[in-house]
């Protein structure tokens, strides 16, 4: 059994505690902080948890403490892990890592030099569908990735800070774009290096002066193209949507919106439907268990088996540190209009991978460019002649 503190008791630690405090679970939360001391004390009472504090410090050096978990809005993650490495205790953080790549490599330089385990707590990467579409991909299901699509739209954030560029880094862009990235990165693989992105950010309709809007191309150096598509200004729920189209295969997963779960009602219910659902009446789209479509719970599996059985977890600071930087790169591109490059110190993965095309032999003379099976019956056959360059096309019974 391991025991955390948990730093934050808002949604997302919400969340966290449903995941591990709602089902019967061996790792426990012993100690909550958050301001004010009342929120900290009523989160306490609600999952059982025996000690609640409005330091942090206090939570972080706590001698029973295994692990910290930060939960707190994007510009107090720094602080809050370079107290956890100072105290030696092992640390989970929430996404985004940080409010940027600069942020991001010191943290991560800070738990490598305190020797501590450190996760990054990007749950969209271990949803049930996602973990088995990863499998599909890395057996060969798919063939070539060539592209991905993440997208996350809702209409807007449920608090302040998120609002406020100077307390979250940025937009929709930080806020959400770090899961699209993340999971653009887990089909095309972690190992390939995002070298270049175009982004297109724009702040629509809410009176702020982060991007309430933005779509970003990141350019893999294998060629692959993952496109990030988030939004505060949505309506209608939370869209949340995955795509990944290789040489053999496509994939196509819907977390929120059209899960197979539709139900209608005539009367206002008053209840929590789901994450961002704005109706309570008319046709709505229930989720039947958001923990799990989330992906928190196989997270935390993960985390913890890892944090046993001494080696690291699927998303550990550094892919944090990647993500703020392609993050980073997104904004400068939004702002010069230009394909900007991932700036990454010391990048950890492959290098030097060709993006060239891979022929299809299809006889001595010619490559093979499509097969179709046409209304008659008949094969039609698209053909490169090897000599010429010339596409012919020939039809087969
Ligand atoms: N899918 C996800 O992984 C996911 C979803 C939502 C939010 N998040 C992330 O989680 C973090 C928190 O977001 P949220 O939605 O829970 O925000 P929130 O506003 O709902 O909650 C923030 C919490 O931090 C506490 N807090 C703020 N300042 C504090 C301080 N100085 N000391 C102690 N406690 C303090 C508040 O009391 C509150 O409990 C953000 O980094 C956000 O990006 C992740």
């Amino acid at each position: 059994m391991k025991k955390f503190s948990l730093l934050g008791t808002g949604l997302i630690g919400s969340f966290y505690a449903m995941s591990l405090h709602g089902q019967r679970r061996r790792d426990v939360i012993h100690n909550v902080c958050s301001i004010p001391a009342e929120s900290a004390k009523e989160f306490a009472h609600k999952w059982n948890i025996p000690k609640y504090t409005t330091s942090m410090k206090e939570a972080i050096e706590d001698p029973e403490t295994d692990i910290v978990i930060v939960a707190l809005p994007n510009y107090l993650h720094k602080e809050a892990i370079l107290m956890a490495c100072r105290a030696k205790r092992h640390v989970l953080c929430t996404k985004p890592l940080a409010m940027n790549a600069a942020e991001a490599k010191e943290v991560l330089d800070a738990v490598e030099k305190a020797g501590v385990f450190h996760g990054y707590l990007e749950d969209l990467v271990y949803t049930p569908k996602t973990l088995k579409a990863i499998e599909m991909v890395k057996n060969g299901s798919c063939g070539r990735i060539l592209w991905t699509r993440s997208r996350e739209a809702h209409s807007g954030p449920h608090s302040a800070w998120f609002w406020d560029k100077k307390q979250s880094g940025g937009g929709a862009l930080v806020d959400m774009g770090c899961h699209c990235i993340e999971i653009g990165r887990s089909f095309i693989g972690k190992d390939i290096k995002p070298v270049e992105v175009m982004c297109w950010a724009e702040t629509q309709v809410k009176p702020i002066e982060a991007e309430d809007h933005a779509i970003a191309l990141v350019k893999y150096e294998n060629g692959a193209v993952s496109q990030v598509e988030v939004s505060w200004n949505f309506r209608g729920g939370m869209d949340l949507r995955d795509e990944v189209s290789g040489t053999e295969g496509t994939i196509r997963l819907d977390h929120w919106l059209r899960t197979g779960f539709e139900m209608f009602t005539t009367g206002s219910t008053d209840k929590y439907v789901s994450e961002k659902t704005e109706s309570d009446a008319g046709w709505l789209f229930p989720v039947g268990d958001e923990v799990h479509a989330l992906g928190y719970p196989h997270m935390f599996t993960d985390m913890l088996d890892s944090l046993e059985q001494n080696k690291m977890p699927k998303e550990t600071f550094y892919d944090g540190y990647v993500v703020n930087a392609i993050i980073d790169a997104c904004y400068k591109s939004a702002a010069t209009k230009k394909w900007e490059p991932v700036e990454l110190i010391g990048w950890r993965g492959k290098e030097g991978i060709s993006s060239s095309v891979e022929l299809i032999e299809f006889d001595e003379t010619h490559f093979l460019i499509k097969k179709e099976k046409m209304p008659d019956g008949k094969i039609k056959l698209m053909l490169k002649e090897k000599s010429t360059g010339n596409i012919i096309q020939k039809l087969i019974n």
